[in-house]
Order: structure tokens, then sequence, then C-alpha cells
């Protein structure tokens, strides 16, 4: 059986009432990078950046997984997690939703805290707020257990590693333009994976790609995994 790395962006939660990033009308463009996604825009004002990380955490909660990310649990039951291996750049818990058993949250999660001080991680409570003490250390640094911009990806020697065994290497609703995960498709096409990339419309690394479907991620997804599973 082939191994299989997905990587999955924004574009496969939007369809679950999660905003993008980068599309018209996405969270990029309601909010300035520099002051909620970054170390020194939480060092100049946490009360804001909890403020947009609470907002969004309220979203997600009410967010359910769509036919993508039912799909995509399917295929990693029918397959396993080793074969079947869910890197996602998404905060959401969508994916764990839509039945997967293990999924690699580069950018972190929304629904999990961290101590900046200990590194201790706990589930996050609804409202985050600057003055919050760590359970473990009691320092009052305690944030979002997100990956900011200048910040290092989690679980990153172990995906390359993914990348490296990969025989199918699958983009779904990301556009590219966020390292180290645009350049995934090079990274794993260099060992020898096919790459397929399964987007809304063309993205800006698109020619990395083998082939790529364009289409809504509820309908290329299940799509193409009832192909795997039924071929
Ligand atoms: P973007 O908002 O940059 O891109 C979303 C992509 O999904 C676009 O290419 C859309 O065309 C596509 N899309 C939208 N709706 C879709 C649908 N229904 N079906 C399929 N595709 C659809 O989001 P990401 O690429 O995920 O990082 O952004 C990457 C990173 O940038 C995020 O993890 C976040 C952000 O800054 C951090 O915050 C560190």
């Amino acid at each position: 059986m082939k191994r299989i790395v997905l990587l999955t962006g924004a574009g496969i939660s939007a369809e679950s009432g999660l905003g993008t990033f980068r599309d018209e009308g996405g969270l990029w463009s309601q909010h300035r990078i520099e002051d909620v996604a970054t170390p020194e825009g939480f060092a100049r004002d946490p009360a804001l950046v909890h403020g947009f990380y609470n907002a969004r955490r309220a979203q997600a909660r009410w967010a359910r997984p769509n036919p993508a990310h039912k799909a995509l649990g399917r295929l990693q039951q029918a397959w396993g997690p080793e074969t079947v291996q869910i890197v996602t750049q998404n905060v959401d818990s969508l994916h764990e939703a839509g039945g997967a058993s293990r999924v690699w949250h580069m950018h972190g999660q929304l629904d999990r805290a961290l101590c900046a001080d200990c590194g201790h991680r706990w589930d996050a409570p609804s409202e985050m707020a600057p003055d919050d003490h760590c359970p473990r250390c009691r320092a009052p640094a305690t944030r979002p257990d997100v990956v900011w911009f200048g910040e290092i990806p989690y679980h990153m020697v172990l995906i390359w590693e993914m990348l490296r065994d990969a025989d199918l290497f699958v983009s779904i609703g990301t556009s590219g333009n966020v390292y180290p995960a645009a350049a995934f498709a090079q990274d794993a096409a260099r060992t020898g994976a096919q790459t397929l990339e399964l987007n809304l419309e063309r993205s800006a690394i698109s020619d990395n790609f083998d082939n790529t479907r364009l289409g809504k991620a509820s309908d290329l997804v299940p799509a193409w995994v009832d192909d795997l599973l039924g071929g």
C-alpha cells in the first residue's frame, strides 16, 4: 500500500464556516498579521491577541466537519495512520471531529494553551486573558498554543521524514504562501513522491505539482477518497 502524506489548509474548513486567511474578506484582510500573529504583537498587546484567538475559538466550537474532513477520516481509518498521515496548518479540530485518529498540527491548536515560561500545555479555557496563570508553574505567561510568524512550526523533523518516505503527497485547500508548508510538494517530489493538489483555484505553487484538480474540497476530496478505496 502507498504511503500518503496529506497537507491541509484553511480551504478544507471553509465549508464548515471557518474563514480562510487570504481569500477576499479573509482574516488577514480584517486583522494585521503583525498585531495578532507574531510574538512581538503579543508582547505589545496581549489582550488584543487573546481577544482575536478567543473569538476564533468560540467560532470553531460551533463548526462541524464537512464531507472533506469526513472522507479523510474514513481513509485514515481504513488504511491506518502510518499509511495515511494527515498534516494540517489548521488550528481547528475538524479533522479529529471528522474521524481522523492522528493529526499533526504544525501550527498548533486553538483549544490548547501553552505556558511561555515552562512549556506546559493544557486544554485552553474558552476565554484566555493576559493575567491567567500557568496551572503548573503559576507564571502569568499563558498564551494560545498556536505558532506565530517568526516561530518554528511543530513536528518538523517528523514531517520531513514522512515526506521523504511518501509515495504520494496531496495538498488540500492551501494557498501555498506560507513556508515551510509551501515547500512540501517539492520536498516530497525530490525523493520520488507523486504530488497532487486539490484546491478551489490555482495556488501560488500549482506548478510544483504533477496534477492539480480544481473545485470545492467537499466535492473533490470525497471523490478522490472513493477512487482510492474503491480501486
Ligand atoms: P489561505 O487563506 O492562504 O488559503 C486558503 C486556500 O484555500 C486558497 O487557495 C483558496 O482558494 C482555497 N479554498 C477556499 N475555499 C475552498 C474550498 N471550499 N475548497 C477548497 N479550497 C478552498 O490559507 P492557508 O493556505 O491555510 O498560519 O494559510 C496558511 C497559513 O497562513 C495558515 O496556517 C496561517 C496563515 O497565516 C499562521 O497563522 C501561522
